[in-house]
C-alpha cells in the first residue's frame, strides 16, 4: 500500500470515520486517506494482524468483527462508536469476490456472498443511522462495483450482490435524507488489490488495461481519493448515486 498523501492543510479534522474491510486493500487505503486528513478513524475487519498494523500506523483503532454475524457486527459496530464518541461517517469496504459459472454457484455460494457484500451493510447502516440522525447528519460510502452495472460472466453473484449494494445505497439516501444523511455507492472498475489477486495473470491485466481509455488499471488510492471526497462539505449535495471509478471502462 502506497504512503497516503501529505497534506498541509487537512480537510477533515477530527471527523469520525468508521470503515469495514479497513486492513487492507481499497478499504485500508481509504482508512489511511481519512486519517491523513486529521479525521479520527477506526477500522473494522476479521484480519487481526493486518488491521491491528495497519490501525496503528496511521494513528486509527481496530475492531475485530466478522461482518457474516449480524449480532457481532452491530455490537461491535457499536463499541466503536462508543469509543469515537460518535460516527460522522461509515465507508463500508468489507467485501468479497469469486469466480464461478453460473451453473455452479451454490445456495451457499450466493447466500454467503449476499451476507458479507450486502446483508453485512444492511447491519452496519442500522447501527450508524441513529447516531447519524441524533447528530443532525452523516455521510455514507458503500462500496459496490462496475458488476452492478455491467454484470461479468463467472461472477454472477458477485455481480447480483452489488447491484443489491446500490440499491440498498439508493434506499438509504431517500429515507434518510431528512435527517441530513448522505448515502452513495461507489463502482470501482478493475482495481490492484489482494481480491482477484489469484487469478490474475499479465494477460488478463494487459486485456483489462486496453478496455481503459487511461490505459491502466485502479489503485487503491484512485478509489480512497473519492471516498474522502464524498465525506467533505463540497459533496454535500451528492446522495443516491452510484459513481464510476473506472478509468472509463463504464460511462453509464
Ligand atoms: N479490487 C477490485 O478490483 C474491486 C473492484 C470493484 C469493487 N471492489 C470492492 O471494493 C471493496 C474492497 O475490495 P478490495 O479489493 O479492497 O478487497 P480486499 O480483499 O483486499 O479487502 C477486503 C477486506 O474486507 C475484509 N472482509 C471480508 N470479509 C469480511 C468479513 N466477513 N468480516 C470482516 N471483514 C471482512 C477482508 O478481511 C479485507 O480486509 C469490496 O467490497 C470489493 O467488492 C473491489
Amino acid at each position: 500500500m502506497n504512503a497516503p498523501p501529505v497534506t498541509s492543510s487537512p480537510r477533515l479534522p477530527g471527523v469520525r470515520v468508521l470503515v469495514t474491510g479497513g486492513a487492507r486493500g481499497i478499504g485500508g487505503s481509504i482508512a489511511a486517506r481519512f486519517a491523513a486528513e486529521g479525521a479520527r478513524v477506526a477500522i473494522l475487519d476479521r484480519l487481526v494482524e493486518a488491521g491491528t498494523a495497519h490501525a496503528a500506523a496511521i494513528g486509527g483503532t481496530f475492531h475485530e468483527v466478522d461482518l457474516l454475524d449480524p449480532a457481532s457486527a452491530r455490537a461491535v459496530t457499536e463499541a466503536a462508536i462508543a469509543e469515537l464518541g460518535g460516527v460522522d461517517v461509515l465507508v463500508n469496504s468489507a467485501g468479497i469476490f469469486e469466480l464461478k459459472p453460473l451453473l455452479e454457484i451454490t445456495v451457499e455460494d450466493w447466500n454467503r456472498m449476499f451476507s458479507i457484500n450486502a446483508r453485512a451493510m444492511l447491519t452496519t447502516m442500522q447501527t450508524v443511522a441513529p447516531h447519524m440522525f441524533d447528530a443532525g447528519g452523516g455521510r455514507i460510502v458503500n462500496l459496490a462495483s462496475m458488476a452492478a452495472k455491467k454484470g461479468g460472466a463467472n461472477e454472477a453473484h458477485y455481480a447480483a450482490s452489488k447491484a443489491a449494494v446500490v440499491a440498498l445505497t439508493r434506499a438509504a439516501a431517500m429515507e434518510w435524507g431528512c435527517h441530513g444523511v448522505t448515502a452513495n455507492a461507489l463502482c470501482p472498475g478493475y482495481v490492484l488489490t489482494e481480491m482477484g489477486a489469484a487469478t490474475r495473470t499479465p494477460e488478463l491485466v494487459a486485456q483489462w488495461s486496453a478496455l481503459s481509455p487511461l490505459g491502466r488499471l485502479g489503485q487503491p488510492e484512485d478509489v480512497a481519493a473519492l471516498a474522502v471526497f464524498l465525506a467533505t462539505p463540497e459533496a454535500g449535495y451528492l446522495t443516491g448515486q452510484a459513481l464510476n471509478v473506472t478509468g472509463g471502462m463504464v460511462t453509464h
